[in-house]
């Protein structure tokens, strides 16, 4: 498999001497070619600032990085780059679709393909009736959508996305997913800054956990949030036997009201032994719902749940 983005030792370093803070901290990854890659960490642990980076929008203190195949900072390949900042607010007076059509040209597009791009992007991202409308008159939530419109209005081979989705509505989320399926369907390799760790889950194959600038973890999703099972569980006649035997038997059980109760075992094999724990204890089950550890779950665990990790 290709890199699309190979990153070797790299670190940021803000203010000098003793007060110097690494903000990124000796990073090391690789990112395939066609993968959407999320990368997750607590505010502060440094995702804008490695983004920032690969973007050149900063330069890293040391360390070095490959994005397809190129050293950091070529020209001819950031134009196969799209890079969606943090949501900032755009005080153009600009018309959106005169903007979009700015940034179009600025990759070289004549004006008749500059027009069409800028049609195509607007209605890809939701804003199509909005083409007449001044950006700096935008909603939280449509300023969002044009930053990413303009992200990919190049039709980048590689898209960097910072916190693309934390302004949007539950409509923007779903168009974002498909942009950004829809992008990887064509070989787009994605980067995805995320805190919704919930859209994180619907779209990524792996992700990197980063914390205090340091990367923590790197996994295929479903390595990260299985095989731990959790399962909501609702039966009637239990004894304190039986819940003895379910709290031998699980990880972490949580009683609730009207014989309710939610069981973290460690496998999926354990799931068969809890319901004959309760058939054979005399109870009858009425609800029997397992479900994986949430990323969620399993973000705030890596990190140490008061970030402190
Ligand atoms: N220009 C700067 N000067 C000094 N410190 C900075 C600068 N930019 C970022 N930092 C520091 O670097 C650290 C990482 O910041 P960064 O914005 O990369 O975090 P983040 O993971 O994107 O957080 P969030 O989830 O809040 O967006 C923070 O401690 C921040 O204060
Ligand atoms: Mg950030």
């Amino acid at each position: 498999m290709e890199a699309a983005i190979e990153i070797e030792g790299l670190t940021k370093t803000f203010g000098h001497g003793p007060d110097a803070i690494a903000s990124v901290d000796h990073l090391s990854l690789r990112v395939d070619k066609g993968e959407i890659f999320g990368f997750l960490g607590p505010n502060g642990a440094g995702k804008t600032t490695t983004v920032k980076m690969l973007a050149g929008i900063i330069f890293p203190t040391s360390g070095a990085a490959r994005l397809l195949g190129k050293p950091l900072g070529d020209v001819a390949t950031r134009a196969r780059i799209g890079f969606m900042p943090e949501t900032v607010r755009l005080s153009t007076f600009m018309r959106a679709e005169d903007w979009l059509g700015f940034h179009a040209r600025l990759y070289g597009m004549d004006a008749g393909r500059s027009r069409a791009r800028v049609k195509e992007v607007m209605a890809r991202t939701g804003l199509a009736g909005r083409a007449g409308s001044r950006v700096r008159d935008f909603s939280q939530g449509m300023m969002q959508r044009i930053i990413l419109a303009q992200a990919i209005i190049n039709e980048p081979d590689l898209l960097f996305l910072d916190e693309p989705a934390s302004a949007l509505d539950p409509l923007g989320r779903r168009d974002l997913r498909e942009i950004i399926t829809g992008l990887r369907d064509r070989g787009t390799t994605i980067f995805l800054n995320s805190h919704l760790l919930s859209e994180v889950e619907l779209v990524c194959g792996r992700v990197g956990i980063l914390n205090h600038g340091k990367l923590i973890r790197v996994d295929k999703l479903g390595d990260i949030t299985g095989p731990v099972q959790v399962v909501d569980v609702k039966a009637e006649g239990i004894s304190s036997e039986t819940a003895a035997a379910i709290r031998r038997l699980a990880a972490k059980v949580e009683f609730g009201l009207d014989g309710r109760f939610t069981a973290t075992l460690d496998s999926e094999e354990q799931l068969g032994k809890l319901a004959e724990i309760i058939t054979r204890g005399g109870g009858a089950l009425k609800e029997f719902s397992p479900r994986r550890i949430s990323l969620e779950d399993a973000f705030l665990e890596e990190i140490g749940e008061d970030g402190s990790s």
